[in-house]
């Protein structure tokens, strides 16, 4: 979470450092601040609790060079302008992403010293150590410092000695260098300055240095100096223009696009498919995991997966994975789906699944994302940049690639012949699929004031439903919950009246009628039925209140084909709300904390 954005060169830096915080604002956007040089050598310190826009606004027509910025994600302190980076202390100032965990134990003994504090942050700790490190040399103190840290950290650094300078400081957390002519850049993600270089330099773990306009220095936290390895970026400045609507609903719109990325591109690596098959023969179990929208990912994964290889898989949270010792050994296969490939969970799974000997396919939308680096094959869901926070074309292509690994995988070439016919046509599926907008606005209007929904289904009709549910909660900020259809009578009916909705999802032909059953009992105590489902006789048969129909398809196809209405509902009912779809409360895009 948070997003840094540095700048040296000749431009104003005000300005090239807040347009990149607002290309930042996925990682976080409670609150945002900026430290600039000033031509005289001076510090101006500016901090806004809110978006970026605020600080824009406060700014404005400042002049200066040389500066860091930071768009927050609250995790030390509420979200007010005191606990905004950026922190200063004595000579330094800095922008922090990450969490230093025993920043209370180092703050204690600092305040021993007598040194005062003007925040709750962990990050202000790291401001004040480095001033009393500093002893005319700021890569001896960052190098000090950085050995007494614990947890991860991406930091950027001003210090009043050097005022064309941007010293910074990485662990765990990315940050990245952009290489301009005469001018360079300090950011979280190589988006933050894509209109000004296309050169990156990736930081590794454990490494420190320092840019000016003319030069980048990298060095280990010995001070060792590092050969620079600049690679060409693949950030592209066309995927982050603001749309008129939002950017949720043109990325569900992308859908069928970034299904045929994904799939031409997986079918069309020889190494790739080769790699998976050995990959896949040498193990006898397999584990999936990931966080939020990519486990749910995972849940159908495991059922495709099931359904088409007869293999049992097993389905973790990354979270929970990471911290119960799991039985993961040579002979594992773990497969690590993350949209960012910078979720701090996942990535830390992933390295403790390798340190156990697994091998380890990673499904990730960002190339050259931390969860690369621990992968045995990366597989590249190629759904583009995906801005707003909810997960919604890379859920379809994660969810795409679980079955496209299937086919190869697969030895019943009569099948797989079957399945990839049917992959060819998903894009034009999800098309038609897409048609449902104007219907689903109309139904989010009508419901948007329920007290909850609940989302069932049966099969892969289940996963989906808890997807469903995550997506409405997160940007709607109303109740909900998904469950397996046959669950809710167990307990959860007794919620059920005339205030909630239930969404049943019915595409799993076998499953079917059974679903129905669970529709029928709720609508006889009140609640409101909406039924998304590929069959007009299921919808009739429910004695529901209103339909979605989808295009009809092969079992298999419908969780990537039935969430489209399910994301869209989410969608509609939160503008209904009157709530930013794409920037909803206490939340970023990517969770680089634990
Ligand atoms: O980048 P990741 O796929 O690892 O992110 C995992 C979750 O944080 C993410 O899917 C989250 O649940 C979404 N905001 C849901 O829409």
């Amino acid at each position: 979470m948070c997003g840094i954005a540095g700048y040296t060169g000749k431009r104003k830096a005000s300005e090239v450092v807040v347009d990149g915080l607002a290309l930042l604002e996925y990682r976080g956007y409670d609150s945002a601040g900026i430290a600039l040089f000033n031509g005289q050598g001076n510090l101006q310190i500016t901090k806004k609790a809110g978006f970026v826009s605020h600080l824009k606004k406060a700014v404005y027509g400042k002049e200066g060079c040389c500066g860091i910025g930071h768009t927050r994600w609250a995790t030390h302190g509420i979200a007010n302008e005191t606990n905004c980076h950026p922190h200063c202390h004595g000579k330094f100032c800095i922008v922090h992403n990450g969490i230093i965990e025993n920043f209370a134990t180092l703050k204690k003994s600092l305040q021993k010293k007598g040194k005062k504090f003007l925040s709750q942050t962990d990050t202000e700790v790291v401001a004040v150590l480095l001033d009393e490190f500093y002893k005319g040399d700021v890569l001896d103190a960052l190098g000090k410092v950085a050995k007494l840290l614990k947890g991860s950290f991406a930091i950027a650094i001003l210090c009043h000695d050097f005022c064309d300078r941007i010293y910074f400081l990485k662990k765990g957390s990315p940050l990245i260098v952009g290489v301009g002519q005469g001018e360079n850049f300090v950011a979280s993600d190589q988006l933050a300055f894509v209109h000004y270089t296309d050169n990156v330099v990736f930081l590794k773990d454990n490494e420190m240095g320092y840019a000016d306009s003319n030069n980048v220095f990298v060095f280990d936290f010995c001070k060792n100096k590092k050969v620079l390895h600049v690679e060409k970026s693949n950030a592209k400045a066309d995927n982050v223009a603001k749309p008129p609507k939002s950017f949720m609903h043109k990325e569900i719109f992308e859908i069928p696009k970034a299904l045929r990325m994904t799939a031409n591109d997986f079918f069309n690596d020889e190494y790739k498919k080769q790699k998976a098959i050995d990959i896949f023969s040498k193990n006898d179990k397999v584990i999936m995991i990931g966080c939020g929208t990519a486990y749910n990912a995972c849940l159908v994964g495991k059922l495709v997966w099931e359904k088409v290889l007869h293999v049992s898989a097993e389905v973790d949270l990354a979270s929970e994975f990471r911290y119960k010792n799991p039985l993961v050994s040579k002979g594992t296969l773990v497969v690590a789906v993350s949209q960012s490939g910078e979720t701090a969970d996942t990535l830390r799974a992933t390295k403790l699944a390798k340190s156990k000997g697994a091998d380890v396919v990673v499904i990730t939308n960002v190339a050259h994302s931390s969860i690369t680096k621990n992968a045995d094959l990366v597989l590249h869901t190629k759904a583009g940049q995906e801005v707003a926070v909810a997960a919604t074309k890379s859920y379809a292509t994660q969810v795409l690639l679980f079955l496209c690994i299937a086919c190869v995988l697969s030895k019943d070439s009569k099948a797989v012949k079957e399945i990839k016919k049917q992959i060819d046509d998903l894009p034009y599926l999800a098309t038609k699929a897409l048609l449902c907008d104007t219907v689903v606005a109309k139904k989010a209007k009508e419901f948007c004031k329920k007290q909850g929904t609940f989302f069932v289904g049966r099969g892969l009709d289940f996963p989906l439903a808890i997807e469903g549910s995550l997506k409405l909660k997160e940007i709607s900020y109303m109740h909900s919950q998904g469950f397996a259809a046959g669950e809710l009578k167990h307990g959860s009916i007794a919620l059920v009246d005339k205030n909630v909705l239930v969404v049943g999802i019915i595409t799993q032909k076998k499953v079917a009628e059974k679903t129905i059953n669970a529709l029928h009992e709720v609508s006889c105590r009140g609640a409101k039925v909406l039924v998304v489902t590929q069959f007009d006789k299921m919808a009739n048969e429910a004695g529901c209140h209103d339909v979605i129909k989808l295009p009809g398809a092969t079992d298999l196809l419908m969780p990537i084909l039935a969430v489209i209405p399910l994301q869209l509902f989410a969608y509609h009912v939160s503008v209904a709300r009157g709530i930013n779809p794409d920037k909803p409360r206490n939340l970023a895009k990517s969770v680089t904390v634990e």
